[in-house]
């Protein structure tokens, strides 16, 4: 049986296309969505998509992953760096978790080098664009099935 993972999106994450393409690049949410679908065909894993601008509605999806996958795909947006209700959560949730980034948040302003999730997660993938969630589902999948 193959792993299922959700891959949560944050805040402001159904924008990109519109966003700064020299930090997110030009594809959509759903082009991004479909790039990840076929990252995880290759890798034979399962994904499920989420994404909310509303932090208690990624919060509720947090604490229901548990029920719905093994492992957890997670770019919180600018929640990242000051959401501890989202930390909260994530540790609830007790799933193998990959916090992405789509753009390089070290070398950014200093506030963005703030990740209050990256110490719950088995690894952080920042700077490398639609690819890092290749980098994420391979990562999970390895701890998934070794
Ligand atoms: C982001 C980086 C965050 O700092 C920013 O607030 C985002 C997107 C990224 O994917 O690079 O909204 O998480």
């Amino acid at each position: 049986m193959s792993s299922r993972i959700a891959v949560l999106h944050g805040v402001n994450l159904d924008q990109l296309g519109r966003r700064d393409a020299s930090h997110y690049g030009t594809l959509t949410l759903d082009q991004l969505e479909r790039t990840i679908t076929g990252f995880a065909d290759e890798l034979g894993l399962r994904v499920q998509f989420f994404q909310s601008n509303f932090e208690g509605a990624f919060v509720e999806q947090l604490h229901r992953a548990g029920e719905m996958a093994d492992g957890l795909v997670l770019n919180p947006g600018a929640w990242t760096h000051y959401s501890w209700a989202i930390r909260d959560a994530l540790e609830i949730a007790r799933l193998p978790s990959v916090e992405v980034h789509l753009s390089d948040v070290h070398q950014r302003e200093e506030w963005r080098r703030v990740s209050v999730i990256r110490d719950l997660c088995i690894e952080t993938v920042a700077g490398r664009g639609p690819d890092g969630y290749r980098d994420a589902l391979a990562r999970l999948q390895k701890e998934l099935n070794g």
